[in-house]
């Protein structure tokens, strides 16, 4: 079925009490409106987003991830409101989904359900135990008759608990003639599109109410929200996987970004936070490491490991308190407590406990390069750029300020002094 989609995204979010544009408020790593809009393209090839607020941000974040969406700048001045936002706009096709840019948890299939009835206006409804700050909808024999915003509503509309969720499916051509016709003569002197609802019933149209479930229509409104709206993504996210394959241990306490992927049997330890575009395969994570916009195969980290951005790893083994940053590492063992950065360490690789790569001067940032089967002694110090070469044997302690060429031995140590008797002269003792 051909649809157009307009987004509502001119709104300020004065109660997110933020500088960030609220639509961009990111959930599970992506901004709320990059949800919204991958729902629409599901759905639509032809898709308006409307902005006032913060216009030139929303849209350039977009438009470098998105092609093909289109913009509008609604005159907010002249014509504030749902109703203004829709002013001038032209959609493609005979049908036009309108929906909100802080709706980030809505999902192609649901967004179907209101397309697929043949009425003028089907409108998405929740029934909420609280209906506080939405729209309430009245609904007579089936068919919705008005929706009354709170502040408009009497008493008695205030008690009505079926709500607005804010989504709906209009037949283009009625839209085009009721947009121009709405009003502002209410207590917010708005250009409600919620009144167009009205008009369509005084002409003797149908507007068909979807019940809809409230985690996939919840609006974002305050930080608090945000949270919520989160917890629901996550959730839905690690079931996903779980119905991949993925073994998630305490899902209630792991994190998985939006963008990150699993393939084959992974696990997930307790407390694992996967953070960015991370590409995990047959990998096991354990308990509380953190890994970001990096790639695993056939490899395990930690517990408390710490992946930075760019890592690479490959049939390695990364064990607690190691911190990898844009490193490629294929087939190593670095058991224990290092920093490995900016660095590529090559097959059958062992990187003692302690080990360190010197990547930084307090002015740029070096290369460290090892090659195969090297053994890197614990508590060495790999100053950068430095390259050692396949199998070298690093002494513990050593730190190494220049390349070794591959089969040699490097180690820089101190003799080791001992004084006999010490320790009673110092301290004193038994006489
Ligand atoms: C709106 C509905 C209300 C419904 C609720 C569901 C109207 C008049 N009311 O109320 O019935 O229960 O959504 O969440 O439509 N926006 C613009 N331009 C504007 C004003 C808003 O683009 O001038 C956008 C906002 O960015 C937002 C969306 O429209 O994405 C909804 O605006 P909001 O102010 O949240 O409307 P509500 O008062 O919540
Ligand atoms: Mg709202």
């Amino acid at each position: 079925m051909s649809v157009s989609v307009v987004i509502l995204a001119a709104g300020q979010g004065t109660r997110m009490k933020s500088d960030t544009p609220k639509v961009l408020h990111e959930i599970s790593g992506k901004p709320m409106l990059f949800h919204i809009v991958e729902a629409a393209r599901a759905l639509s090839d032809d898709i308006t987003v409307v902005l006032y607020h913060r216009a030139d941000a929303v849209r350039e974040a977009i438009e470098a991830h998105y092609d093909n969406i289109a913009f509008h700048l609604q005159d907010a001045e002249n014509y504030p409101g749902t109703g203004g936002a829709l002013r001038g706009i032209e959609p493609k096709h005979a049908r036009t989904l309108i929906l909100n840019g802080d709706m980030p948890l809505v999902t192609p299939e649901a967004l179907h359900r209101l397309v697929e009835p043949d009425a003028d206006i089907a409108m998405s409804v929740i029934k909420l135990e609280n209906p506080d700050g939405y729209g309430r909808v009245i609904i007579e024999e089936g068919e919705v008759k008005e929706i009354v915003e709170q502040k408009d509503c009497n008493e008695a509309q205030l008690c009505v608990d079926t709500v607005n969720a804010g989504v709906y499916a209009v037949d283009t051509a009625l839209l085009r003639r009721y947009i121009p016709q709405l009003r502002n003569d209410n207590t917010q002197k708005e250009y409600y599109l919620t009144d167009i609802v009205k008009m369509a019933v005084d002409e003797g149209k149908h507007v068909v109410p979807v019940f809809v479930e409230e985690a996939l229509f919840k609006g974002v409104n305050s930080k608090a929200d945000l949270a919520d709206a989160e917890a629901i993504m996550q959730a839905r996210i690690k079931r996903r996987w779980m119905q991949e394959g993925v073994r998630i241990r305490m899902p209630e306490t792991v994190y998985i970004d939006a963008r990150a992927v699993f393939e084959g049997e992974c696990i997930l330890e307790n407390g694992v936070t996967i953070e960015g575009a991370c590409r995990i395969v047959r990998s096991h994570i354990k308990a509380h490491s953190v890994i970001e916009e990096s790639t695993m195969i056939d490899s395990d980290a930690g517990p408390m490991a710490h992946l930075r951005p760019g890592s690479y790893l490959e049939k390695t083994h990364i064990g607690n308190f190691v911190e990898v940053k844009k490193s490629t590492l294929k087939g190593v063992k670095a058991g224990h407590l290092s920093y490995l950065g900016d660095s590529e360490i090559d097959e059958g690789t062992n990187i003692g406990a302690g080990v360190i790569t010197c990547n930084y001067d307090g002015k740029a940032k070096y290369k460290t390069r090892i090659g195969k089967n090297v053994f890197v002694g614990s508590d060495s110090q790999l100053v950068a750029p430095v390259t050692i070469e396949d199998e070298v044997l690093v002494a513990a302690g050593t730190t190494v300020t220049k390349d070794i060429r591959s089969g040699a031995l490097a180690i820089s140590r101190t003799p080791l002094k001992t004084v006999a008797g010490f320790f009673r002269k110092f301290f004193g003792g038994v006489q």
